[in-house]
């Protein structure tokens, strides 16, 4: 099969369009033939500096497509099943090969390529703010990168739940977008101070839920605009800044909560997460729910992708076709 390959880790230019041995299908696993892959947040980090598994490495967490065969004792997926498939890497290929209790069906009335964007951006956009954030109707939530896959899932969940809804990004023309999908207000962080932002808009007392992304100086931040009894969930680095110290002093007089989050723990440790992302899918069959693509490239532009997402220009998810 064709795959989009590196040998080293570092920028889009790492990236080698080859062919390589096709996946086998083990015991409780489903090989799938890819037909849409999501380029995640996570994927543009791996490619940076993540582990490589083998060499050449196939990065990539997520891609749906059509079942071709699977391995012994799976019962709920059969061959010709339209699936999304999560897994710590192999998306960037023609074939993928992973366990069946990392896939979900698509619905009907949901396209293979919309499939392709929803279990990790909506699996932790809602663990973060419900299944840890805890939030409530009527609290303020503010979301990080509100314009990437995960913060454009976060606030679709977040107002839908009836929270008021705050968010970040690099610019006003990205904000402007995001009010269609719930937004009440944007903060464009390159021209105010986020933190001042939020406290102004809530009349000092801060934001009962953070979604933080970003990591890094932005997740020291979040900590002074949290509000009293705020909870602020960190799950990601798209900052790229390197590992510092963080400053937690404030915290424990205003009875705040710092979480950390991986979903990839909820989906090995147990079904509830898997149960939660698949009324994801259903919800975006019947319209609840809106997937936003903003281009489709061939498999073999997987380095165009890349590049184009660091440029900060993509809203919402890049697709690569093989
Ligand atoms: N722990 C978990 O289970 C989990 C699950 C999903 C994702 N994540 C992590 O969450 C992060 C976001 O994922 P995603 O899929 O939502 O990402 P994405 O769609 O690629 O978007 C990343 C966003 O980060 C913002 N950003 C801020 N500083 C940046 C920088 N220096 N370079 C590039 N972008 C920067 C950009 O928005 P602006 O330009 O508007 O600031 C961009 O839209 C990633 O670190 C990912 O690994 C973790």
């Amino acid at each position: 099969m064709k795959a989009a390959v590196y040998y080293e880790t570092g920028g889009p230019e790492v990236f080698r369009y080859e062919d390589v041995p096709d996946p086998e299908v083990g015991p409780d696993q489903v090989l799938i033939r890819v037909e849409a892959i999501s380029v995640e947040g996570g994927d543009t980090l791996n490619r940076l500096g993540g582990a490589m598994t083998a060499a050449p490495h196939i990065v990539g967490y997520q891609c749906a497509g059509t079942v071709l065969s699977v391995g012994e004792g799976v019962r709920a997926i059969k061959p010709g099943d339209r699936v999304v498939t999560v897994g710590v890497d192999g998306s960037h290929a023609e074939r993928r090969v992973v366990g069946a209790s990392f896939c979900w069906t698509v619905p009907t009335g949901v396209t293979t390529e919309q499939a392709a964007c929803v279990p990790v951006p909506f699996g932790t956009a809602d663990d973060a703010l419900f299944e840890f954030g805890r939030l409530q109707p009527g609290e303020t939530v503010l979301v990080h990168a509100g314009a990437s896959g995960v913060g454009i899932a976060a606030i679709q969940l977040a107002h839908r739940a009836g929270a008021r809804v705050l968010a970040t990004a690099s610019s006003t023309a990205r904000l402007d977008r995001l009010h269609e999908l719930g937004l009440d207000h944007g903060i464009d962080y390159s021209t105010v101070d986020f933190a001042d932002e939020v406290r102004r808009l809530t009349e000092g007392k801060g934001a009962d839920v953070i979604v933080d992304s970003v990591g890094g100086s932005t997740l020291q931040k979040s900590l002074q605009c949290l509000a009293y009894r705020g909870r602020c969930i960190t799950f990601g680095d798209a900052g790229r800044e390197l590992p510092s110290r963080l400053d937690i002093s404030t915290m424990r007089a205003n009875n705040q909560t710092l979480v950390g989050y991986f979903l990839g723990a909820e989906l090995f440790l147990g079904s509830r997460a898997h149960a939660v992302i698949a009324r994801h899918l259903d919800d975006i069959a019947d319209g609840q729910l809106r997937v936003v693509i903003d281009r489709r490239l061939p498999l073999a532009e997987a380095a165009e992708a890349h590049a184009y997402i660091e440029s900060r220009q993509a809203f919402g998810r890049v697709l690569l076709i093989p």
